[in-house]
């Protein structure tokens, strides 16, 4: 037993960086029982219940060094008792091991598609790796940068940023209060969609785009516990029909950010009942848009949800309290896997994953063993420790200890949010902040409004990086605060670039959601920030398209960057993207 108390590199890690260790008391016994319970209430059944535990034996080694057959049998044993008696004893003592990304299998890449309405049928995952760069045409020059004939193009946006007049969910409340978002700005009208989102499908139809990415809103399917609103969810159905007679493939998201008021009453995600609540919603979605959608994205960055909300305080809750942000992410994650086995129960042929927002993390000082230790943590509690959790089905630092056996399997494609990276140094002022100071080199280019660094290869970084996972990858969300336009063509094109360099390694990338379409209401930030290749006045709700959206609608028409393009939009590339 000696091995199972021996403490992980990540926890002596972060003795020595914070001089405690912050999880020691964590109640995790949450997560192996609890939820399952009370799914069976709300769901009238246990979403995990015929979950596969052999994998236990299987990874016996890695998982439990040097544990004696019996004793791992001792732990399958305490799991099946898990799930008849929720409150498991023995589970948190095991499995402090080294973050490792397993590479898992595409098994679900082959599920086989029902045959659907008109006007085209949904997609099935692709299978393996991206089928290959599309030939060159004989009008095209050589130096075209092709992507795969069934490249998806798209847009993401979500409900709240868009619809306008989302009254009853807790982002309209915090928007009420005086401090809360820049300029005291309000989504008000947003961008009119739920009245006329179809005006917006033209234009994305007319730029060429085969993809686009929007969320539901809880609040307007369920307004209260246990009770849908059919008509809102025929509103969704219209929408999602009309991306489809317009060749546009939707991908919905289940959960961004927001949540009915009276959910956030009872405790939000800060409780373990949102699990099984989320998943019936979800079960209710999938229900009634199943026919026109079969691709599905649970949940919206749980890391930033868990950050803003819990630790800086700028979305609501507004609070600052690690341990809390860990149990809201770790619910978030529950709620995923939870809803994953839900849409899959009722859609066999579903493509299923999580938008994950990942940020590079370098030390400002490379030679300093210091800045590179806290940058290198800084990376791990960020970014890896979500994908552990997803992909080896195992809690790290900071999300806690232990099996997070549910959440294995629960992904067909991982989805990527990637805006721009920091430099870290290490500074002892910083306790709350791993001892990190987030940097700018004096030399960097920077976007609008603090956004951070305009960092391109940061894409090919975090592409290489997922690519280990062995899952098709979507980039979810990409894109630029700026509203003169006067950036966002470069950053386009060199983020294409990067995305088309990973194409070219064989990263078995699916497609690319700009973010976004036309301006919305950016959260915190309010209207200040301008994302939109389309310009918006949300008073007159006039658009107008900015540069970058003919760029964008030559490159999806093209499937390629061209020489042509990058001389019409961004000369100034020519040298680094077309040398020679
Ligand atoms: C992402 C959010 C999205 C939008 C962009 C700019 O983190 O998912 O809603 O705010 O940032």
């Amino acid at each position: 037993m000696g091995k199972r108390k021996q403490k992980s590199d990540e926890i002596q890690e972060t003795d020595q960086v914070l001089g405690h260790d912050p999880f020691e008391d964590m109640d995790m016994g949450w997560i192996d029982g609890e939820e399952g319970a009370l799914s069976v209430e709300v769901l009238g059944r246990d979403p995990f219940e015929d979950m596969d535990m052999d994998w236990v034996m299987r990874e016996r080694e890695e998982l439990f060094p040097g544990l004696a057959q019996e004793e791992v049998e001792e732990v399958k044993v305490a799991f099946d008792e898990t799930r008849a008696e929720p409150v498991p004893s023995a589970v948190e003592e095991f499995t402090l091991e080294q973050v490792v990304v397993e590479e898992l299998p595409l098994e679900r890449a082959t599920a086989e598609v029902e045959p659907l309405v008109q006007p085209k049928p949904l997609e099935p995952l692709r299978a393996g790796l991206p089928t290959g760069v599309a030939p060159a045409k004989a009008s095209m020059p050589a130096a075209t940068f092709h992507f795969p004939a069934d490249f998806k193009w798209g847009v993401a946006t979500a409900a709240h940023q868009v619809e306008g007049n989302n009254v009853h969910n807790d982002w309209w409340a915090w928007e009420q209060a005086d401090g809360h978002i820049k300029k005291g700005h309000v989504s008000g009208l947003a961008c009119n969609w739920w009245e006329n989102a179809e005006a917006d499908f033209d234009r994305a139809a007319e730029m060429g785009l085969n993809a686009l990415r929007l969320s539901v809103e809880w609040s307007r399917i369920e307004p209260r516990p246990g009770v849908f609103d059919d008509s809102a969810l025929e509103r969704y159905s219209q929408m999602l029909w009309g991306l489809r007679e317009r060749n546009i493939e939707p991908m919905v998201t289940l959960h961004h950010f927001t949540n009915p008021l009276w959910l956030v009453e009872q405790g939000g995600w800060e409780v373990p009942e949102t699990v099984a609540l989320f998943a019936r919603f979800v079960r209710r979605v999938v229900e009634a848009l199943g026919q026109h959608c079969n691709l599905w994205c649970t949940v919206n960055e749980p890391n930033v949800y868990g950050y803003m909300g819990y630790l800086e305080g700028v979305f609501p809750p507004g609070q600052s309290d690690q341990k809390k942000a860990m149990r809201v992410i770790r619910h978030l994650l529950a709620g995923h896997a939870a809803a994953y086995r839900e849409i899959h129960a009722l859609q066999p042929h579903a493509r299923v994953g999580l938008a994950h927002n990942m940020r590079i993390f370098d030390p400002v000082n490379p030679r300093s063993p210091l800045d590179r230790r806290v940058a290198r943590m800084t990376d791990k509690f960020y970014n890896q420790a979500i994908l552990t959790a997803l992909a080896r089905g195992r809690w790290t630092l900071p999300l806690g200890f232990g099996l997070a056996w549910k959440l294995r399997r629960t992904l067909d494609w991982i989805g990527l949010n990637y805006y721009t990276r920091d430099l870290v140094a290490f500074d002892r002022t910083q306790g709350q902040a791993l001892f990190g100071s987030r940097l700018h080199a004096s030399d960097a280019e920077l976007l609008d409004g603090g956004y951070g660094e305009f960092y391109p290869r940061g894409m090919f970084r975090c592409l290489q990086r997922l690519a280990r996972l062995g899952l098709p990858i979507y980039i979810t969300e990409n894109g630029i605060p700026d509203d003169d336009d006067d950036q966002r063509p470069r950053y386009l094109l060199t983020h294409l670039h990067q995305v088309w360099r990973a194409i070219q390694v064989c990263y078995p990338v699916m497609g690319y959601y700009h973010w976004t379409l036309v301006d919305n209401f950016e959260w915190a930030e309010g209207w200040t920030l301008r994302f939109g290749l389309i310009a918006l006045n949300p008073k007159t709700q006039d658009r107008t398209p900015r540069r970058s959206a003919a760029l964008y609608a030559e490159v999806t028409q093209a499937n390629a960057i061209t020489p042509h393009i990058i001389d019409t939009y961004a000369r100034e590339l020519r040298a680094e993207l077309l040398p020679g």
